[in-house]
């Protein structure tokens, strides 16, 4: 059982300033819910109970998310405001929530590496939150957690991207061992249409086995002077290691300002006009 799950969260959020100045880009509501929430939401869902957090500067609103606020409950209790805090008081009741700083933002694998200390020597979930998963049914975690039962190796969900958008993300390419089910054997971090394998992207959701950390430790800053994920799943990919999921579900890319809109539209208009505490 994967109980762990990882959320590097100590990016700047530059294409969201000045909104991300003194606040969290996983902070950002889409609708009534900050991102970082449905993450942590996905995660349970997913069977996982330990959030591990890398931080960094100016983040500090996270940790006070996921804790209680006496003040504010006193005063709202007994009203149908109580409502609103049953999402957030069943996480906090049944997660754990443990936090570790990344001083300087040297890309998402040296992120992942500074939460090694949070989470051991087990295989462990990754969620980015700015990358919103909303799926009818098993969750797009629980998807890639299956899969990992199957086949014990680190697990990575992927999507189709318009060719000229394979520079935004990492690119693989691979065996399809069944439907929507690859053994990947190539990984390019943000390549050009031209150099790119495939249009087939990897997004924020990932399961990943133990051995990643020392491979990260050995892997020099690739591009844009960044430690790449991509480019330590590249050396387990090379040893069979990865399988890539073409997960059900929708993504949006709440990282940019155009995802973060069409998320909000699609959870007002799907979810939060339709069930009222769908967004709890
Ligand atoms: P992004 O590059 O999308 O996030 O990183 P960003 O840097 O915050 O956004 P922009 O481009 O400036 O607007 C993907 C994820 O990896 C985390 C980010 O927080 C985000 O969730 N990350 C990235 C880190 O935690 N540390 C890093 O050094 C880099």
């Amino acid at each position: 059982m994967i109980k762990k799950c990882l959320f590097p969260v100590a990016g700047y959020g530059t294409r969201f300033l000045p909104a991300t100045k003194s606040m969290p880009k996983e902070m950002m509501p889409i609708v009534n819910k900050p991102l970082v929430q449905y993450g942590v939401e996905e995660a349970f869902n997913a069977g996982m109970t330990d959030m591990a957090f890398v931080t960094g500067r100016g983040k500090r609103a996270i940790p006070d998310h996921f804790d209680i606020s006496y003040e504010l409950e006193a005063q709202i209790a007994g009203t149908d405001k109580e409502n609103h805090l049953i999402g957030i008081r069943n996480l906090i009741d049944n997660c754990t929530f443990t936090y570790t700083r990344q001083m300087q933002m040297k890309g998402l694998g040296h992120a992942i590496l500074t939460g090694e200390t949070l989470i051991g020597d087990r295989p462990f979930g990754v969620v980015l939150a700015d990358d919103l998963c909303i799926a009818k049914g098993q969750s797009v975690l629980s998807q890639l957690v299956s899969l990992h039962e199957e086949f014990r190796c680190t697990v990575v969900a992927i999507e189709e991207v318009p060719p000229d958008e394979t520079h935004k993300y990492g690119v693989i390419s691979g065996q399809e061992v069944r439907p929507g089910v690859y053994r990947v054997d190539t990984m390019i971090e943000k390549p050009a249409p031209a150099e790119a394998p495939s249009n087939l992207a990897i997004i924020g959701r990932y399961i990943l086995t133990p051995d990643i950390f020392d491979i990260i430790r050995k892997t020099p800053p690739g591009r844009n002077g960044e430690v790449q994920i991509t480019d330590a799943l590249m050396e387990q990919a090379r040893a069979g290691n990865v399988i890539a999921c073409k997960f059900s579900g929708k993504r949006f890319d709440c990282g940019s300002v155009d995802g973060f809109v069409e998320a909000t539209n699609y959870c007002y208009e799907n979810l939060y006009l339709t069930d009222d505490s769908a967004l709890d």
